[in-house]
């Protein structure tokens, strides 16, 4: 058997090292470019591919694909939103994810975000720079005692839920599917709005469906509270980002954390000389606030999570092609 991985980084080509001695009997070779139309070619003659990037797959680059015999992708990231399934149904193509290559990862994240927005580190920063060491008025806040929304409780959002409760916060949680354990301690709340009524602190854990684009308008950050934190390490595209920069303007929300943007792909994964160079409007806006916190969508970016990436999808690419059942098939037969 022969797979070919696209988009593979320095850091897990070590782990594709490990993957190959423990599977000696399939040939595995990989590039650092994505799959575009004009990469698509160094597939050809292998039997699976294995996948990750942010930008989207286009219909050309998978009939391609599909034209050299290829059917069987696995993508070594959780979202499958650079994908439209209806391009992998008219291709004839079985698809793999990751789901839980490390919820923790990202759920340790945000709340990284949450306490950095909290104790105010951007200005603690920026006085230490200026050799400033004094408290006042720098004073923070704590999550223990806020309640914390949160929409989506799959494997990252419930994570993020008992670190939440941990730290002592009440938890009001909204899910179309929720999570029988969290259903227990009654977390949830029976619609989105309520969460965005009743929160001192806001993170979203959904992935980017087509019918959620903006699910975080205008019309919802008007029902949140003054004031409040949020965080966003899901998908850029569920907030409409005009709507976050007016709100951060009029002080209706008070600190966002943000590990994705809706304009990433111009931005992130990419060195710029500077960061005036950064040609991004929605960027800049958001660039140089001190109630702003943004990360490069590092959230998943540990050793551990990379280690499962790259083993899990290599491994249910493998159970495809032996015609065996992989561990995490994706549904792709509805949009
Ligand atoms: C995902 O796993 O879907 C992520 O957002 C991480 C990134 C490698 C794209």
């Amino acid at each position: 058997m022969k797979i070919f991985l696209y988009g593979v980084r320095p850091d897990e080509a070590v782990y594709l090292k490990e993957w190959e001695n423990a599977n000696p009997d399939v040939e595995i070779d990989y590039t650092d470019k994505i799959v575009t139309e004009e990469t698509v070619d160094l597939a050809k003659g292998y039997n699976g591919v294995v996948m990750l990037q942010t930008q989207p797959y286009t219909r050309l680059a998978l009939q391609k694909l599909h034209d050299f015999g290829i059917n069987k992708i696995s993508v070594r990231n959780v979202g499958l939103d650079g994908f439209d399934f209806k391009d992998l149904r008219d291709f004839g193509f079985s698809l793999t994810s990751v789901p839980v290559y490390s919820p923790n990862a990202i759920a340790e994240h945000t709340t990284g975000l949450m306490i950095r927005l909290l104790r105010r580190v951007p200005e603690f920063d920026e006085k230490f720079n200026n050799a400033d060491f004094r408290w006042f008025p720098t004073i923070g806040e704590e999550i223990n005692g806020k309640t914390v929304g949160i929409v989506g409780t799959g494997h990252i959002g419930s994570v993020v839920a008992r670190l939440m409760l941990a730290f002592g916060a009440k938890v009001v949680a909204y899910d179309i599917k929720p999570d029988p354990y969290l259903e227990n301690l009654g977390i949830y709340v029976d619609s989105l709005d309520e969460v965005l009524e009743q929160s001192d602190i806001i993170t979203l854990h959904t992935p980017l469906a087509k019918r959620d684009v903006h699910m975080i308008d205008k019309a919802a950050f008007a029902k949140m509270k003054d004031g409040v934190i949020f965080i966003n390490a899901a998908r850029g595209g569920l907030v409409d980002t005009d709507a976050l920069i007016e709100a951060l303007d009029s002080g209706k929300v008070g600190g966002a954390g943000l590990d994705v943007l809706e304009s990433e792909n111009d931005v992130f994964q990419k060195k710029f000389d500077k960061i005036e160079d950064v040609k991004d409007p929605q960027f800049q806006a958001l660039l140089n606030r001190k109630n702003v916190i943004m990360t490069p969508h590092t959230a998943f970016y540990t050793t551990t999570a990379v280690h499962n990436m790259v083993f899990d999808s290599l491994n249910d690419n493998l159970k495809m092609l032996n015609n065996q059942t992989p561990k995490f098939p994706v549904d792709i037969s509805e949009d």
